[in-house]
């Protein structure tokens, strides 16, 4: 089946951006939000994104016109029926994500692959209660998703080969690298990444170094493009604890144990860029 209309549901960080990526590619896109003001902002924000884009050279206002005429907004998965390719991007948790999955099983073609990004639940959960789990599959997109080359194409236990080659060809079409991996708790990117942001963070909280040394030093030290504090604000600290509560109880044991630190940060509503405040302060511009 040629997949040509996609539906994108949820229109959050990750959500514009996968619906960005797969409108500038040439794909027919139903970004689904619960509120029209919630679908208008995304819009916004991927308008805003393009123009960057246009400004730096690597995309023509002509390709960003058309790329938004591609873009049509919804409040309902039924607006969007027919769809051949889902992605959900919803919050993470696995009741709202079980009950997006079986509208999607509802109105999708025949045959449509239903893929998450889910950046830690199991795939095999999200696909249990649908009629056929075989189309279901993890599409882990990286933040910002118009930038970051990797998709991270996650298998459940019942996730068909033709699924999975369908979507690794899908991804080659967005001019993106999938890497394949099985559905264990964190997958790869996660299971590896974010131990080592919340070592970071158990860094400072027992006061070997300032936020800014640590980023420092994994910046020059190991060539990443931002310090792990700083990651850890772009990704959002909630985000960061659920992976590392998704972690801590799949797997156990001390080297999963979410920092004090990173508690005390999320309760005290201090989420990273996204609020305006986290280990760093982000003035609105
Ligand atoms: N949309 C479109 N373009 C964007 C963009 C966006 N949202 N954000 C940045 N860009 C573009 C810029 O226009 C610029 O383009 P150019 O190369 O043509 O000039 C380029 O990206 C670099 O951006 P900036 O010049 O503004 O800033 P930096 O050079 O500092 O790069 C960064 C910013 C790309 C965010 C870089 O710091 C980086 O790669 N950081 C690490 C990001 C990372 O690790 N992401 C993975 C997080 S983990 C995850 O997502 C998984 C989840 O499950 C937790």
């Amino acid at each position: 089946m040629e997949i040509t209309r996609v539906c994108v549901v949820g229109g959050g960080t990750m959500g514009n951006g996968i619906a960005h990526v797969f409108a500038q590619k040439g794909f027919s896109v139903t970004l689904v939000e619960a509120k029209k003001e919630l679908a208008d902002k995304a819009v916004a924000t991927i308008t805003r994104n393009m123009d960057r884009q246009v400004a730096k050279g690597g995309l023509t206002a002509a390709d960003k016109d058309a790329a938004l005429g591609r873009l049509k907004t919804a409040t309902s998965i039924a607006e969007a029926a027919g769809f051949q390719l889902a992605v959900e991007a919803v919050p993470e948790r696995l009741d709202i994500k079980a009950a997006v999955f079986k509208d999607l099983e509802a109105h999708g073609a025949p045959g449509a692959i239903l893929a998450t990004n889910t950046s830690s639940l199991p795939i095999t959960d999200i696909a249990a209660t649908l009629k056929d789990p075989s189309r279901v599959i993890g599409m882990h997109f990286m933040n910002p998703v118009p930038v970051m080359k990797l998709v991270e194409i996650i298998r459940g236990k019942r996730t068909s080969d033709a699924a999975t080659e369908a979507v690794k060809a899908l991804t080659v079409k967005l001019g993106k690298i999938p890497a394949v991996a099985n559905d264990f708790p964190g997958f790869v990117s996660n299971r590896v990444l974010m131990p080592m942001i919340n070592e970071a963070i158990l860094c400072l909280q027992e006061g070997v170094s300032t936020k800014e040394d640590i980023d420092t030093i994994m910046k020059l030290g190991m060539a990443h493009p931002m310090g792990p504090i700083a990651l850890a604000d772009y990704i959002g600290l909630d985000v960061c604890l659920a992976i590392m509560e998704v972690l801590d109880k799949g797997f156990g044991g001390v080297k999963y144990k979410p920092a004090e630190l990173l508690r005390k940060m999320v309760s005290d509503g201090k989420l990273g860029v996204k609020s305006g405040a986290g280990f760093y302060e982000y003035p609105k511009k």
